[in-house]
C-alpha cells in the first residue's frame, strides 16, 4: 500500500516535471501533444517553432537548438541534440566567428531563421546523436548512439556514424512495413511515469 502511495507521488512528480520543463521552452510557437515526457536538464529554444508530437519521449539533457517538427511516439534518448547548421555567420570577413551574425537576432533577421529539423512518427534517437538543421528523419527510422546526421533519412532506415550513413533497415519488406503501421494506427499505446510495467502497449490485429 505506502509502496503503491510512493509510486503514484513519484509519477505526479514526474508529470509536474515534465510540465515545468516544457513551460520553460522559449520559442515563439511551441506547440506540445499529450502524454509527453520530458528529461531533466532539457534546453528548448528555437528562433521560430517547436512543436511536439502526442506520446513522445525526450531523454536527459536533450538539447533542441533550431526550429523543429517532431512526430508521434518519437523516442529521443539521453544527450540528444538538434542543432541549426548555420546559427553563426563566420564567412563575412572582419567579422570573428564570435560576433558573426546569429540566427536567433530580432532585428535584423537571418536569413536561417526558419531553417529547421523535421522528424516523423515513430523514430529512434539513440545516445548522443546530433541532427543538424535542413535535416527530415523519415517515418520509423533509426538513429544509432553517436551519430552525426546531416542528410535527409529515409522511413525505416536505421543510420549510423559521422556523418550517418545507412547501416541497416527496421523491417525486411514493405509488407512488414505495411502491417506495421496498420498495428500502430489500430492499436492503444499509454506511457506512464509509474514505470513500463503500468504502460499500456496493446497493437492492434494485423
Ligand atoms: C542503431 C542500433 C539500434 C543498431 O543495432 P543493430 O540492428 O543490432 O545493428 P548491428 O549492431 O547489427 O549493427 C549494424 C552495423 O551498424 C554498425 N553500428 C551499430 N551501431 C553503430 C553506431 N552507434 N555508430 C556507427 N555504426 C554503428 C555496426 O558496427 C554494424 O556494422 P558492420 O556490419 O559493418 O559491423 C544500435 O547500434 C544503437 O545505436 N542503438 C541505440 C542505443 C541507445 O542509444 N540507447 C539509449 C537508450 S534510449
Amino acid at each position: 500500500m505506502l509502496r503503491t502511495i510512493k509510486q503514484t507521488l513519484a509519477a505526479a512528480m514526474r508529470r509536474l516535471a515534465t510540465r515545468v520543463r516544457l513551460a520553460r521552452c522559449r520559442a515563439p510557437v511551441c506547440r506540445f501533444g499529450t502524454d509527453l515526457h520530458v528529461g531533466s536538464r532539457p534546453r528548448l529554444w528555437a528562433p521560430e517553432r517547436i512543436e511536439i508530437g502526442d506520446h513522445t519521449y525526450l531523454g536527459h539533457e536533450v538539447s533542441i537548438e533550431t526550429n523543429c517538427r517532431i512526430g508521434r511516439h518519437v523516442l529521443f534518448a539521453n544527450r540528444v541534440a538538434l542543432v541549426g547548421r548555420r546559427d553563426h555567420d563566420f564567412r563575412t570577413p572582419g567579422v570573428p566567428v564570435r560576433f558573426g551574425h546569429w540566427v536567433g537576432a530580432e532585428r535584423t533577421p537571418s536569413p536561417f531563421r526558419g531553417d529547421g529539423v523535421v522528424i516523423d512518427d515513430d523514430v529512434w534517437l539513440g545516445y548522443g546523436a546530433v541532427v543538424l538543421s535542413g535535416v527530415h528523419i523519415g517515418r520509423g527510422a533509426i538513429v544509432a548512439a553517436g551519430s552525426v546526421v546531416k542528410g535527409d533519412v529515409a522511413p525505416y532506415t536505421i543510420v549510423g556514424g559521422n556523418p550517418a550513413v545507412p547501416i541497416g533497415l527496421r523491417f525486411k519488406t514493405n509488407e512488414e512495413i505495411a502491417r506495421h503501421e496498420a498495428m500502430v494506427a489500430s492499436g492503444t499505446f499509454r506511457f506512464s511515469e509509474k514505470g513500463y510495467d503500468h504502460w499500456v502497449v496493446r497493437p492492434g490485429p494485423p
